[in-house]
């Protein structure tokens, strides 16, 4: 019905009419570039629009649909597009942060939440997940995806797809997801946002293209073209991606929309000589929506009277979106979002506050706890301070939708007050700001921090230092932050740092000169309960880093699946070896790996077993490693299984992650965790770009970490095409 309902529509509907489903406007909402000097809703009552972002709530949103509706000769309903990136109302930790619980079921269950509250708000899309692997810790952006992995990132792209849009787009819970953004947009020079990116196409296909093709395979109902261009083509005019890869190779049959002006923004890239051709050059690369930039709006029919483009373009763009609008059930109902009763029913439910709680517990990353001097006991006299504290504004973290900043958000004071009921074991102090140098705060708390057992020190970035236009060329603890630290320090007490933050920072003062460091990202609308239940234990933190933390920014990029080089070097920064690839100011190895992350209990790894050491086409090998909780509490860990092709048509990375399992152990408990690999997982683009698996020798690795030595090798016996 589908299909008929539509091709009957589109019979029905004028060129400009077919255009109009082509563009989209923003609201008065978060607007993040210029406007275009269109004013929304005079384009909306002339009929000129098929989509509307940032605007949200049930009765905005009817509003804006019945002035459209009113105007619309073949009553074609307006799509509501927003970024619900990682929550609605209720917000979630950031996805970097989420990412970090290495927990796909959380991360699914994240995203049905911020679909139930947005859907139930008028919202019938978001723009995410962001799904853009990321080696470079300065780029902003970070904070939104799921870090440097491939394969991680694939699997959380995934799951973050089935969570916004469910098994059925007519569900009133659910709403249109949007990978984004295609492609590359991680890679941007120098970790400057909207920069240039240039990169072989087997480093495209191989690391950049599988979080995208995955969320294909999840069914994703739509894509967004991201800013930057690659090898010289910027992705909104790029047939080989759009058309190419995606449309054709990948068989996407949604619709495609470009990022914020991005058509326009063709022009100052120099690929189109005005706005008129770099629509026509956008249509034909395969865009089929015009976010904001009023390009298509303003020129395609001319173009299509000049023959620059064709009706079959058009037709197929404007059918695609129609699409997307029948399966909602927008034609049925164009209102069908907007019931107020529903909307205050849904928006913050208990439920939902309590997985957000759960969420942000997993995302917790223990970098350092010495001494054990985590968990607190409720019997110690601790001063928390920092300028992060007492914060219910930032602990949300950047683009977190309609989340309430002052009201429902939980700061860790809030949540310390929960949990500790006699106050003369905690005192509050801001000491420094997160930016400036302001010191009139600070001797207040140093002298409370004098008189207790322990320290924690709550601090990190603001929100607005992380995400879209927010590159940072410094990734220290911003401000005087250091130096108060240095000044706690002094006071010769067990000094505990909490951080929340968008992206990995340096920490190498920190990591030698803190007793425990806890990376708590943005942890979200429960993030206050989250850091309280995590510091006095009632969580055990069990998450591992989604990127490499590095030494210094002249480290950057550095992440675990380099190459090896022709002349490796193990070694530290200060031996005599010279000749090697490495600095002679810096250990090559990060500060923290990926995939890194301690507990309050231990584990230990023995017993590693493979059920074959030969691996054919037509078998599978099975890994078992018995995994023990040796510690004193009760813990989950993340195994993590590497593999390294040794030798290769192409070289290949020193090592790979190809498997996870979360697992959660009583302490003294053991159990075996099993993987099982078969060829499939050892393909890679070969010397002809050919898709394969290798016969040759190949080395496992399981364990805690990337670092992870536990090993064993097998080989791999095919024939060869
Ligand atoms: O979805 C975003 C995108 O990630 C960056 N530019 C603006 C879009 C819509 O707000």
């Amino acid at each position: 019905p589908r299909n008929e309902f539509v091709t009957n529509l589109m019979g029905q509907m004028t060129v400009d009419e077919k255009i109009a489903q082509l563009v989209q406007f923003t609201a008065d909402g978060t607007v993040t570039g210029p406007k275009g000097g269109n004013n929304f809703i005079d384009e909306i009552k002339k009929g000129n629009v098929g989509s509307i972002l940032n605007a949200t709530g049930v009765d905005y949103t009817r509003q804006l649909q019945k002035i459209n509706l009113d105007n619309s000769r073949l009553k074609i309903p307006l799509l509501f597009g927003y970024d619900v990136i990682h929550g609605y109302k209720t917000i979630f930790p950031i996805n970097l942060g989420e990412t970090a619980s290495w927990d796909l079921e959380a991360a699914k269950l994240s995203a049905q939440i911020a679909a139930a509250e947005a859907a139930a708000s008028g919202v019938h899309w978001t723009f995410a997940p962001m799904v853009d692997i990321t080696r470079d810790p300065r780029w902003g952006r970070v904070s939104e995806g799921a870090g440097e992995d491939t394969y991680l990132g694939s699997k959380m792209a995934y799951a973050r797809v089935k969570g916004f849009q469910g098994n059925n787009l007519a569900d009133l819970y659910t709403v249109l997801a949007c990978t984004k953004h295609f492609a590359a947009y991680g890679a941007a020079e120098a970790g400057r946002d909207y920069n240039t990116v240039d990169m072989s196409e087997r480093v495209l296909r191989e690391t950049y293209l599988p979080p995208f093709k995955a969320t294909v395979d999840a069914g994703v109902a739509t894509f967004m073209t991201s800013f930057n261009e690659i090898g010289g083509v910027p992705s909104t005019g790029n047939k080989f991606l759009v058309n190419g890869i995606l449309k054709k190779e990948w068989g996407f049959n949604g619709f495609v929309v470009t990022d914020y002006t991005g058509i326009n923004e063709m022009v100052a890239h120099g690929f189109a000589k005005d706005e008129k051709h770099a629509g026509e050059l956008a249509l034909t690369a395969g865009i089929d929506m015009d976010m904001v930039g009023g390009v298509f709006l303003k020129y395609l029919k001319q173009s299509l009277a000049e023959g620059k483009v064709t009706q079959a373009q058009i037709d197929d763009a404007c059918r695609r979106i129609l699409e997307a609008k029948f399966d909602l059930g927008l034609f049925e109902d164009p209102y069908r979002y907007n019931d107020a009763k529903r909307e205050k029913a849904t928006v913050y439910k208990k439920e939902y506050l309590d997985a957000a709680l759960s969420i942000a517990n997993k995302s917790m990353v223990l970098l350092k706890n010495s001494n054990n001097v985590l968990p607190l006991r409720k019997e110690q006299k601790v001063a928390f301070v920092g300028p992060l504290v007492s914060d219910e504004f930032n602990i949300i973290g950047s683009w977190a939708a309609l989340g309430d900043r002052n009201g429902y958000a939980v700061s860790v004071q809030e949540g310390i007050n929960k949990l500790i009921a006699d106050k003369s074991k905690t005192t509050f102090d801001k000491g420094v700001e997160v930016l400036g140098t302001k010191k009139e705060l600070m001797q207040a708390a140093l002298d409370n921090a004098r008189k207790a057992d322990v320290i924690v020190a709550v601090m990190g970035e603001l929100e607005n230092m992380t995400g879209e236009a927010a590159s940072r060329t410094n990734i220290d603890l911003p401000g005087i932050q250091k130096e108060f630290l240095a000044e706690l320090k002094k006071l010769g007490k067990p000094v505990v740092l909490v951080l929340m933050n968008g992206r990995p920072l340096t920490l190498t003062w920190e990591s030698e000169n803190m007793d425990a460091i806890l990376e708590a990202w943005y942890p979200g609308t429960m993030g206050g309960d989250a850091i309280a239940q995590t510091l006095y234990g009632i969580n055990n933190p069990g998450g591992k880093l989604p990127m490499t933390f590095p030494r210094s920014v002249g480290q950057i990029p550095v992440y675990y699946n380099h190459k090896n080089t022709g002349r490796p070097y193990f070694g530290n920064k200060d031996s005599e070896q010279k000749y090697k690839s490495r600095y002679i100011d810096s250990d090559n190895s990060p500060l923290y790996p990926f995939g890194y992350g301690l507990s309050y209990t231990t584990f230990s790894y023995s017993n590693l077993r493979l059920s074959s050491k030969n691996l054919t086409v037509s078998t599978k090998i099975t890994i078992s490693v018995d995994v023990t909780n040796t510690g004193n509490y009760n813990g989950e860990e993340v195994v993590q299984l590497y593999i390294k092709d040794i030798t290769g048509s192409v070289t290949r990375p020193v090592r790979e992650l190809k498997g996870f399992e979360k697992t959660v152990l009583k302490k003294g408990e053991k159990k075996t965790v099993i993987f099982e690999i078969s060829a499939e997982d050892l393909k890679f683009y070969n010397i002809d770009m050919k898709y394969v698996a290798e016969p040759g020798d190949f080395e496992i690795f399981v364990g805690t970490n990337s670092d992870a030595s536990l090993s064993s090798q097998f080989q791999l016996n095919i024939k060869q095409d």
